[in-house]
């Protein structure tokens, strides 16, 4: 085999096991209780999941009947072996359909459960698993986080309704951000104090820097990760209290958008009804009966607020000043995070 395509089958193999962790049965029974009402009579797909190991094939198949589900169809990514940590290695997948306790034993037994060996590899992207996502109704799981925005586009050409696992970077991905601006799509819950531990396979803790794996849970720690969902949840219809006021010195202008910078999401000021930047953080927190999001501080003037590019003569960061909002101090810039910029409705 060519060296070079010896490395590239080398780096799909390490991109492939980076993706694999696994959601734990309590983090998705914390975030699902959320949605209980949306699942009377659906059709649910776990795309990316081995039903036999699945927390997800877990959850619904033992809540199959409190939830009253239709369906619940589960596909898993070439994996066909009864092992969490497989290396994908086997090509063909399998699907696992079930459709509820038929002999009244309480639990989803294997003779109830009905498993077809798929002709492909299960790739959420084959035709055989479109097919089957076309049956569903909602899809439920943790997709490979470097498939990211190709899966949530699948689901909007398919018009399907979802909530899965995903990390929180993706929210500044133009396609992603774009369906969140449209309200579209919207945050989760959420993990437990924003800290979410997955399962790994043992051979992969050496990826993970110092303190991120535990040996002993042989859990990984991210930080960054959340629950997307295009399914209404109550929190997205709580209100924010505000009680701060505004003044032009805590809340300054940026110099390059028609905004003010609020750098904390619970300093929105009450007395503010104009355009402000706030982290992306706020998306936690977000209400869109209370507020409308206008945009994201970036290259592109997507929020049209943008009234400025930087040059080499304005200042020597002027290009990571054009990603960015601005304060001018002085002769000086100070560029900020990325910022959302929002505005508040009036009430
Ligand atoms: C982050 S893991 C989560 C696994 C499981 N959904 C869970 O939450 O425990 C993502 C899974 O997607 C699988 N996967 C990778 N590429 C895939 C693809 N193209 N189509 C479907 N599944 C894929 C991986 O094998 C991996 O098990």
């Amino acid at each position: 085999m060519a060296v070079a395509s010896k490395n590239s089958n080398l780096a799909r193999a390490r991109d492939a096991k980076q993706d694999e962790f696994y959601t734990q049965l309590s983090d998705i029974e914390k975030e699902l209780k959320h949605y209980k009402k949306h699942f009377k009579g659906k059709v649910v797909y776990c795309n990316c999941d081995d039903p036999r190991v699945s927390g997800f094939f877990h959850y619904f198949s033992y809540n199959f009947e409190k939830l009253g589900l239709k369906k619940l169809i589960t596909t898993c990514y070439k994996n066909k072996e009864r092992d969490l940590f497989s290396a994908n290695d086997t090509e063909h997948a399998i699907m696992l359909e079930y459709t509820g306790d038929k002999n009244n034993s309480g639990v989803p037994d294997p003779n109830e459960i009905g498993i077809v060996k798929l002709e492909g590899d299960g790739d959420f992207r084959s035709e055989e698993s479109i097919e089957l996502l076309k049956q569903a109704d909602i899809v439920v799981t943790n997709p490979p986080f470097s498939l990211f925005r190709e899966f949530i586009t699948q689901l909007y050409e398919h018009d399907k309704k979802f909530i899965v696992v995903g990390s929180k970077n993706a929210i500044t991905y133009k396609e992603i951000f774009k369906l969140i601006k449209e309200n579209k799509l919207w945050l989760g819950n959420g993990f437990s104090a924003g800290n979410a531990y997955f399962k790994i396979p043992p051979e992969n803790a050496r990826n993970f820097a110092n303190g991120v794996y535990d040996k002993d849970t042989g859990l990984v720690k991210f930080r960054n990760v959340g629950w997307f969902t295009n399914l209404d949840i109550a929190k997205r219809h709580e209100e924010l209290i505000l009680f701060k006021k505004y003044t032009p010195d805590e809340f300054p202008a940026y110099d390059n958008y028609d905004a003010i910078e609020v750098s904390n999401t619970k300093d929105i000021p009450v007395d503010y009804f104009g355009a402000m930047g706030v982290p992306i953080t706020f998306l936690d927190k977000y209400n869109p009966d209370q507020f409308e999001i206008l945009g994201i501080t970036d290259r592109d003037n997507n929020s049209g607020l943008k009234t400025k590019e930087y040059g080499p003569d304005d200042a020597k960061n002027h290009t990571d000043l054009n990603r960015r909002g601005a304060i001018r101090i002085g002769n000086e810039y100070k560029s900020t995070y990325a910022r959302l910029l929002i505005r508040r409705k009036q009430a």
